[in-house]
C-alpha cells in the first residue's frame, strides 16, 4: 500500500474509503467488502451517524481477515456544531467528550486522525482545537487536523500559538484544484487529503435525495463520447473514476472514494499500476473553475 508520511512517526495510505452517505446498517458490509479489496484507510465522522456500521465492519474484516489494528488507518471527525443551524458549538471539554463517544461506537482505543469537519464558529473554533491536542496528547487520536478550513482559518491557529494540523480534508478534484489553499498546506507541510474525487462523474450522487449541488448542465457534461475523462480513459485502459482517483494521488492527495456497489468499490482501489502523462496532467490544470460543490448547503469555509 503505498502511503505518505503525515507525521514523522504516521505514514498515511493514499487509498482511503469514504462513507459519507452509507447507512449505519449497510456500513459493515461495506466496509468489509473494502478492506478485503484491499483498502487500508477508512474515513468517518461523527456527522455522518454511521460510526458503529463502519467499526462493525472493521471488527469483521480483524476477525475474518486476520488483520491487526495497526494495519488499519482510521479517520473520524468532530462534528463541531454550527450555532448557525440552531446547534450548539462544542466547547473543548465536549469536543473531548465526542471522541470517547466516537471511539466507544467505532469499538476502537484510538484513531489515527481525527479531524474538526468544518470551521462553523469563530468563537469555538479555537477552543475545539485545544480539544483535539489533548486528545493527541492522551493518546486517543495519533494525529490531528482539520477539515474544509481556509488559509484565514488555518492562520487564527497559528496567530494563537497553536500546533499547526498535520492534514485539512478538503475537495479536491479537476473542477476545484484550490492552488492557493494547497501552496499554503505544501508550505506548511499540511497534508492536504482529497474528497468528492469523484465530482466529475455524471454518477455522483445522482441517487435520488443524496443532496447534490450539482447542475444538470453538469451532470450532462460527463456523459459525451469526447468528455475529457472518457477520453483519458479508454487512452489507460482504466475508469474514469479511476483517471480521477490517479490524477490526485499523483498531485500527492490521499484520496476517499465512496461507494456501495462491490464492482466500483474494487475498481476504485486500481489506482497504482498505470501513470497520466504529463500532457494530461497539464491539460487537466486548466479544468479548474473554483469552489467546489460537495456541500449542498454551501461553503462551510465561508460559513464564518
Ligand atoms: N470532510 C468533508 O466535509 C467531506 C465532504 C464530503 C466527503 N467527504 C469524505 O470523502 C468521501 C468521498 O466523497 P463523496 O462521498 O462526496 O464522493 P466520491 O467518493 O467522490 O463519489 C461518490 C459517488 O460516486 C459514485 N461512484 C463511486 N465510484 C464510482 C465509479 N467507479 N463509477 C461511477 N460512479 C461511482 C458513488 O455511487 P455508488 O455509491 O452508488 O457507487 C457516489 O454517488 C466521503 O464518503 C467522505 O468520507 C468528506
Amino acid at each position: 500500500m503505498k502511503t505518505r508520511t503525515l507525521t514523522p512517526d504516521l505514514e498515511i495510505p493514499y487509498l482511503g474509503f469514504g462513507t459519507y452517505l452509507i447507512a449505519d446498517g449497510d456500513a459493515a458490509a461495506v466496509v468489509r467488502a473494502a478492506i478485503a479489496a484491499g483498502y487500508r484507510h477508512i474515513d468517518t465522522a461523527e456527522g455522518y451517524q454511521n460510526e458503529s456500521g463502519v467499526g462493525a465492519g472493521i471488527k469483521q474484516a480483524f476477525e475474518s481477515q486476520g488483520l491487526a489494528r495497526s494495519d488499519l488507518f482510521v479517520t473520524t471527525k468532530l462534528w463541531p456544531g454550527n450555532p448557525a443551524w440552531g446547534q450548539a458549538a462544542k466547547t473543548t471539554e465536549s469536543t473531548v467528550a465526542s471522541l470517547d463517544q466516537s471511539l466507544a461506537r467505532l469499538g476502537l482505543d484510538y484513531v489515527d486522525l481525527y479531524l474538526i469537519h468544518a470551521p462553523f464558529d469563530r468563537d469555538a473554533r479555537l477552543a475545539q482545537w485545544r480539544g483535539l491536542v489533548e486528545l493527541k496528547r492522551q493518546g486517543k487520536a495519533r494525529a490531528i487536523g482539520v477539515s474544509n478550513f481556509s488559509i484565514h482559518h488555518l492562520e487564527e491557529l497559528k496567530a494563537a500559538g497553536l500546533p499547526v494540523p498535520v492534514a485539512n480534508q478538503i475537495e479536491l478534484h479537476p473542477w476545484s484544484q484550490k492552488p492557493a489553499l494547497v501552496r499554503y498546506l505544501n508550505d506548511n507541510r499540511i497534508t492536504p487529503i482529497a474528497y468528492s474525487s469523484l465530482v466529475p462523474l455524471s454518477t455522483w450522487r445522482d441517487a435520488a435525495g443524496q443532496g447534490s449541488a450539482k447542475t444538470d448542465a453538469m451532470r450532462a457534461e460527463g456523459e459525451h463520447e469526447d468528455a475529457p475523462f472518457k477520453v483519458m480513459a479508454r487512452k489507460y485502459g482504466v475508469s474514469e473514476a479511476q483517471v480521477l482517483l490517479r490524477w490526485a494521488i499523483q498531485k500527492g492527495y490521499p484520496v476517499l472514494p465512496k461507494s456501495t456497489h462491490p464492482e466500483r468499490i474494487r475498481r476504485n482501489a486500481e489506482v497504482f499500476g498505470f501513470d497520466i502523462d504529463d500532457e494530461d496532467m497539464a491539460a487537466i490544470e486548466k479544468m479548474d473553475r473554483g469552489d467546489g460543490v460537495a456541500w449542498a448547503t454551501g461553503d462551510p469555509t465561508k460559513a464564518s
